[in-house]
């Protein structure tokens, strides 16, 4: 009797061990079609609540048509907002035990697996979840994947820069022509910023930094404004490396890639919280995310099958001068990056002017 008990407690102690550190977290595999998950999203409300990083509010606008646009009857709640904040308030929704996003997606990379530890996320694998780079998702539990790879270019406005052919390196910046033209994200106000300053002055040191503060550049918050700026024809700025702006933005802006340091890239990392209010809804939208149909839509996949159509490189693992699992490993340092955060800060002071989040620039 006082055996069989003792078996039984240590069995109780075993399952909340698991719990402790993610053990025993084998994932539901998704078998249904897609339609199936449609209806039974839609017999749930048709609702999906989703909080994605960035730092412009209509930022993933487009996202939010093309899924709707699918799956007619469904609304994609979306919110942008910046990682670093959303994560925090995810938190404080897992502390009371309040949970009413369904679905979370960040450039926060450090946050996913210390979730998964905690068993905040769902482990289900949706169809596709297979055929994602296996260094940019939890294998084992299919609580966090990555679902499109973000970058930034080197990217300038060639109606303001008549007389340059072509920019090749960040040391390209330095030169005379870039003299008040050259507008920049702080770096201490985004990690993602912070690790493209770091990963470039690896290469090639502070005196880089101290020559770029020579030329006068413009410092803004976002990673959106420079592109905005540099493209508007009432700004006097024309070149930037820390937005985004495709493989073949138009209009007078071209792009190119640094060939003297690495340029930042990184897979943007989706999970279903467990306790999602809506998760049949969670796990149509992140279907879609992880569809073949989606993913030939956008720049660089993050599926293995799938070649980019837009970039000259085919694919985020052949594309030289990144690497887009260094990332991940930066954000887990906190050390490194509040060291190399505050060094900037020294030198810039803190980031000025409205988040974009609040205000148009
Ligand atoms: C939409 O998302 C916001 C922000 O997360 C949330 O406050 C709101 O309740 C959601 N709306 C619906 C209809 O679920
Ligand atoms: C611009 O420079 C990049 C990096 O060296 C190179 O890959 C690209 O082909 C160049 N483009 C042109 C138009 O010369
Ligand atoms: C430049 O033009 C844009 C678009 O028309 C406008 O939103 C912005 O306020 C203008 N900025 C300046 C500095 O005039
Ligand atoms: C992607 O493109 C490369 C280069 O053209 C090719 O070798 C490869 O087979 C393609 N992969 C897929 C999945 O289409």
């Amino acid at each position: 009797m006082s055996r069989l008990l003792t078996t039984a407690l240590l069995l109780g102690q075993t399952f909340a061990y698991d719990t402790v550190l993610g053990f025993n977290s084998r994932p539901t595999v998704e078998t249904r079609t897609i339609d199936e998950i449609y209806s039974a999203a839609l017999k749930e409300g048709g609702t999906v609540t989703v909080w994605h990083g960035g730092d412009e509010k209509d930022q993933q606008d487009s996202l939010k048509s093309a899924f709707e646009k699918r799956f007619p009857g469904m609304t994609l709640n979306i919110t942008v907002d910046l990682s670093k904040y959303l994560d925090s308030e995810l938190d404080q929704q897992l502390y009371h035990n309040n949970v009413f996003v369904d679905s979370i997606v960040l450039q926060t990379l450090q946050d996913f697996p210390r979730w998964q530890q905690e068993g905040a996320l769902l482990n289900y694998a949706p169809v596709g979840f297979d055929k994602v780079y296996p260094a940019f998702k939890d294998s084992i539990s299919a609580s966090w994947y990555g679902y499109s790879v973000f970058f930034w270019s080197l990217s300038w406005n060639t109606a303001k820069l008549p007389h340059v052919s072509n920019i090749s390196s960040y040391s390209d910046f330095l030169k005379p022509e870039f003299k008040n033209q050259i507008v920049i994200t702080y770096p201490n106000d985004d990690d993602a910023v912070l690790f493209a300053f770091y990963q470039i002055m690896q290469q090639l040191g502070t005196k880089w930094f101290d020559d770029l503060l020579k030329q006068n550049p413009r410092w803004v918050r976002g990673t959106a404004t420079p592109f905005t700026i540099l493209s508007g024809a009432n700004y006097s700025q024309s070149a930037t490396f820390t937005s985004f702006s495709g493989f073949n933005p138009g209009n007078n802006i071209k792009i190119s890639f640094p060939t003297d340091a690495n340029f930042v890239s990184w897979p943007q990392t989706a999970a279903i919280l467990k306790d999602a209010p809506h998760p049949e809804s969670a796990k149509l939208f992140h279907n879609f995310l992880l569809s073949s149909e989606f993913q030939k839509t956008l720049p660089l996949s993050a599926r293995q099958d799938i070649n980019s159509s837009s970039s000259p490189y085919h694919d985020i693992m052949h594309t030289p001068h990144t690497n887009p699992t260094a990332f991940a490993r930066f954000m887990s340092d906190r050390v490194t990056v509040e060291r190399v955060r505050f060094f900037f800060e020294n030198r810039l002071g803190t980031a000025q002017g409205l988040s974009p989040l609040i205000d148009d620039i």
